[in-house]
């Protein structure tokens, strides 16, 4: 007997999803009490959500500085000097979040192999040297990153988490105006 055709894609979907779910499982596990006065649940989502956002802000810092160290062309010390100052806010913000999924009960993942896993943003062209494709590629990541940043303040707020609503508004901020300085640089 034919097998549907659907099984293949019905297994990859299966196993998507798997994937899916183990990995929202560890970012969104609760194994610390907290006091914060928040259901255990708006607590788990929150530390999900955070630590998706948590995932593009590493890797958002890393990449800032991979266009740092290679970027070539007129106006470089100008574009070297303003990527240093991004990824120094960056590491803040990243900072704050990480340090608010601790204090809901989470678990912060932030090594290299949950980061890869996790963030939202392609890989970063790592053999870009030339200034105008380097700023293309980071106004990309920056607005995607703003984005889904802007999208948790939403989360946060439905859930009742005014504390991450606020830290991720001051996160998007500096985003927002990385994004300004970013395509400044840029001819019309
Ligand atoms: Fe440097």
């Amino acid at each position: 007997m034919r097998k549907p055709a659907t099984t293949t894609a019905s297994k990859t979907t299966a196993k998507t999803t798997a994937k899916t779910a183990a990995k929202s499982a560890a970012s969104s596990k609760i194994v610390r009490s907290s006091k914060v006065d928040m259901t255990s649940n708006a607590k788990a989502e929150i530390a999900g959500l955070l630590n998706a956002r948590l995932a593009d802000g590493i890797d958002l810092a890393l990449l800032t500085k991979q266009a740092h160290w290679n970027v070539k062309g007129p106006g470089f010390i100008g574009v070297h000097l303003m990527l240093d100052g991004f990824r120094k806010e960056l590491d803040t913000h990243v900072d704050e979040i990480a340090e608010r999924i601790v204090q809901l009960g989470g678990i912060a993942l932030g090594t290299t192999q949950t980061t890869a896993k996790a963030t939202s943003l392609k890989a970063y062209p790592s053999e870009t040297i030339a200034i105008q494709e380097h700023l293309n590629a980071l106004i990309e990541r920056y607005a995607q990153t703003a984005n889904l940043v802007r999208e948790a303040i939403d989360a946060a707020d439905e859930a009742g988490d005014a504390g991450t609503a606020d830290l991720l508004t001051a996160y998007s901020q500096m985003l927002d105006k990385s994004l300004w300085f970013l395509q400044s640089n840029l001819a019309d």
